[in-house]
């Protein structure tokens, strides 16, 4: 049986069936418990909604036994005001200190990141957690090179993105395109699901805000992004799983200076139907 319900426990309220996504839980009125639908086992997505959902806790899914999914503490949940403070005071950081960041931290944060939406319920995201020069430095060279072979080719992204600044500042000993951060995180998912993309950024912003949370900082690593879809060097040096693409990379660690105020944004374009 894809899910339980303890019939002592249900109340037959029928809120699993109501916020059911695929609609696979039958409930026809307050006399009858809960049962699943026909073929339900194959169009369940272990979203977890129905045992979430239960006032009674009288229901678990066979893949999601209740006693391990935590109760919801809503002291415990950020406040709006805390939220807004944490996203607006989050910085793009491109000057870092040397130090690592230690494994329990980013182990800590992925953790957290785990828990944001990917379509249908797939998680199927990898973490490719590169830490040290040593290991990055090469991959920022693999960047360079496809940047010289841009610039050779007279491609438009060349001087759009100031390839050759960027070239000059690689031989003077800068890293513009990993900020010579001491730690690269690169999430990739199936080349196969439409998904990759959308959900390895909704995961990495969510990540970035638990890293800002924490003290740590982070920046979008795009230059890098680009590099990786372009330059086949560098996709064969990351070693990503059988047929994974990268969704995208952020680079972590720690600012080596703070930012004090929030920069001003341009107004938000709302078209209010209302
Ligand atoms: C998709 C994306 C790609 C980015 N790529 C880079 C990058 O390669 N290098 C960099 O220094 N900053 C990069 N950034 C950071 C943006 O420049 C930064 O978010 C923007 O200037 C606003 O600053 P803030 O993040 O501090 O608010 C990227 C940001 C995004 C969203």
């Amino acid at each position: 049986m894809i899910f339980h319900v303890d019939e002592y426990r249900c109340e037959r309220c029928g809120t699993c069936a109501a916020v059911c996504p695929m609609g696979i839980i039958i409930w026809e009125n307050r006399e009858t418990l809960p049962r699943p639908a026909t073929g339900a086992e194959k169009l369940c997505i272990n979203c977890g909604h129905c045992l979430a959902v239960c006032p009674q806790s009288a229901l678990e899914l066979a893949v999601m036994p209740i006693d391990q999914c935590p109760k919801i503490v809503p002291a415990a949940t950020a406040d709006s005001g805390a939220y807004a403070a944490l996203v607006k005071s989050r910085r793009s950081i491109r000057v870092y200190k040397k130090e690592k960041v230690e494994k329990e931290i980013i182990a800590a944060l992925i953790d957290i990141a785990r828990y944001a939406p990917t379509g249908k319920n797939t998680q199927q995201l990898n973490w490719l957690v590169i830490q040290g020069r040593d290991r990055l430095d090469p991959l920022v060279e693999h960047g360079i090179d496809w940047m010289r072979d841009m610039v050779t080719k007279k491609h438009p992204m060349a001087a759009g993105f100031g390839m050759e600044g960027i070239i000059a500042a690689h031989e003077a000993g800068d890293d513009i395109i990993l900020r010579n951060a001491p730690c690269l995180v690169v999430v990739s998912g199936p080349k196969s699901y439409p998904g990759t993309t959308v959900d390895a950024v909704i995961a990495l912003a969510t990540f970035e805000l638990a890293a800002a949370a924490e003290g740590l900082g982070t920046c979008w690593a795009g230059f890098f992004h680009i590099a990786c879809s372009m330059w086949p060097p560098l996709m064969e040096a990351l070693q990503l799983p059988r047929g994974h693409i990268p969704g995208f990379s952020m680079m972590l660690g720690r600012a080596k200076f703070r930012h004090k105020r929030v920069p001003l944004r341009k107004p938000a374009r709302i078209d209010w139907r209302l």
